[in-house]
C-alpha cells in the first residue's frame, strides 16, 4: 500500500510539473484528487486494511493528499503568473513611442502678409478704414475719374452684378480697393463741411476680377490702399511715405525707384519697383532680368477724386497708392504661381 501510495505521488507530481494552462490544471486535480482518482481509490479500501496497517497507511495517505493539493495550489499560482507576464509583455506600453502632434490651424499666408503690412502702416500712422466688398459703377469708376466708356476701364475686367434699380447704377464687385478713398473722405468730410479734417488711411481688403484663372492672375486677391489727404502734401511726401515703408516690410537696404505711369484717379501717377531680392538687382528669372520688381501703383489724388470726396482740390492735395499682399508674398517666396493661395492645399497653407 505504502509503495502504491510513493507511486501515486511520484506520477502525479511528474505530470504537475508540465502543466501550463487552467484548463490542463482541471482536468489534473479531477484525476488525481477527483473521487474517481488513485488517491482516493486508497481511502475508500481503507477499511480492508489490518489493525496495525491503518494508522500507517492513514498517515501516509494524508500526507500525500495534502502534499498534491498545496502543490497543485502553487502550480495553479505559477500558471496564473506566467499568463499575466504573458499578457503583460504583449500589451506593453511603449513609452519611448513620439506622440502625435495634434494638427493646429493657423491663419491664411495672405491674412499673415496683410497683418504685416497694416502693423507697419500703423506704426507710420496710417488708421484702417474698411469699406464693402460689393460696390456701385459709380464708386468703383466714376468718381475715381474713370468716365463711361473711358478706356482705362478695360485694365480692370469687372464682374457686374446686376442694375440697382433705384438708382439705375450697376453694381459690382469692387475691382480695387480705390472706392474706399471715396466712402473715407466722403465720411472724414461731413464731420465739418466747412474744413474738413486731414486723412492717413489704409484701406484692405478683397477685390475681384473678371479674368482667366491662370499662374499669373486670379479671380480675387487682396489690395492695401493707402491714403493721405491734408494741406500742403506734396510728391515728396509720397515718396518718403512708401521708401519707409519698403525699409520697414523688405529691410533697410531695400533700393526701390518710381517709375512715371497713369491712373485716372491720380495726377502725376507712378509705379514703384524694389530691387529685386532674389538676385540683387543682377537679373533673373523672377525679375525677368530687368532687376527690379514691381511692388504698387501710386500718385498724387486727381482733383477730381478730391472734389468727389468733399475736398476742395484748391486747399487740399493728397497721395494714394495701391499694393497687394499676394503679390508681395509671391515675389519674397518665389511662388510662381497664385492659385496657390485660394487652391486650399494644405501643403501650400502649411508652410507659412
Ligand atoms: N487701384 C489700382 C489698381 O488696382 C492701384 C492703385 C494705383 C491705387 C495708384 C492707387 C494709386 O491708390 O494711387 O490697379
Amino acid at each position: 500500500m505504502l509503495e502504491k501510495l510513493n507511486e501515486i505521488e511520484k506520477t502525479a507530481l511528474q505530470s504537475l510539473k508540465s502543466i501550463t494552462d487552467a484548463a490542463a490544471l482541471e482536468a489534473w486535480r479531477v484525476a488525481n484528487l477527483g473521487r474517481s482518482s488513485a488517491l482516493m481509490a486508497v481511502f475508500s479500501e481503507f477499511g480492508k486494511l489490518s489493525k496495525e496497517e491503518k494508522p500507517v497507511v492513514g498517515a501516509a495517505a494524508n500526507r500525500v493528499k495534502v502534499k498534491l493539493e498545496a502543490e497543485f495550489e502553487s502550480q495553479s499560482q505559477a500558471v496564473k503568473n506566467a499568463a499575466l507576464a504573458k499578457s503583460l509583455a504583449e500589451e506593453k506600453l511603449d513609452v519611448t513611442l513620439p506622440g502625435r502632434t495634434k494638427f493646429i490651424g493657423r491663419l491664411h499666408p495672405s491674412t499673415q502678409q496683410l497683418r504685416r503690412v497694416l502693423d507697419i502702416l500703423a506704426e507710420m500712422g496710417f488708421q484702417v478704414y474698411t469699406s464693402r466688398e460689393v460696390e456701385t459703377d459709380e464708386y468703383n469708376f466714376q468718381l475715381l475719374n474713370f468716365p463711361p466708356d473711358h478706356p482705362a476701364r478695360d485694365m480692370q475686367d469687372t464682374f457686374f452684378i446686376k442694375t440697382d434699380v433705384e438708382t439705375d447704377n450697376p453694381m459690382l464687385m469692387r475691382t480695387h480697393t480705390s472706392p474706399g478713398q471715396i466712402h473715407a473722405m466722403r465720411q472724414f468730410a461731413k464731420t465739418n463741411p466747412q474744413d474738413p479734417p486731414p486723412i492717413r488711411i489704409a484701406l484692405p481688403g478683397m477685390c475681384f476680377r473678371y479674368e482667366q484663372i491662370t499662374a499669373r492672375s486670379e479671380v480675387q486677391f487682396n489690395q492695401v490702399e493707402g491714403l493721405a489727404v491734408g494741406k500742403n502734401i506734396t510728391f515728396a511726401d509720397l515718396k518718403g511715405t512708401i521708401a519707409d515703408f519698403v525699409r520697414r516690410m523688405f529691410g533697410e537696404g531695400a533700393r526701390l525707384r518710381f517709375r512715371a505711369s497713369y491712373f485716372p484717379f491720380t495726377e502725376p501717377s507712378a509705379e514703384v519697383d524694389v530691387e529685386c531680392f532674389v538676385c540683387g538687382g543682377k537679373g533673373c528669372q523672377v525679375c525677368k532680368n530687368s532687376g527690379w520688381l514691381e511692388i504698387l501703383g501710386c500718385g498724387m489724388v486727381h482733383p477730381v477724386v478730391l472734389q468727389n470726396g468733399g475736398y476742395d482740390p484748391k486747399i487740399y492735395s493728397g497721395f494714394a497708392w495701391g499694393m497687394g499682399p499676394e503679390r508681395q508674398l509671391m515675389l519674397r517666396n518665389k511662388i510662381n504661381d497664385i492659385r496657390y493661395f485660394w487652391g486650399n492645399d494644405v501643403r501650400f497653407l502649411e508652410q507659412f
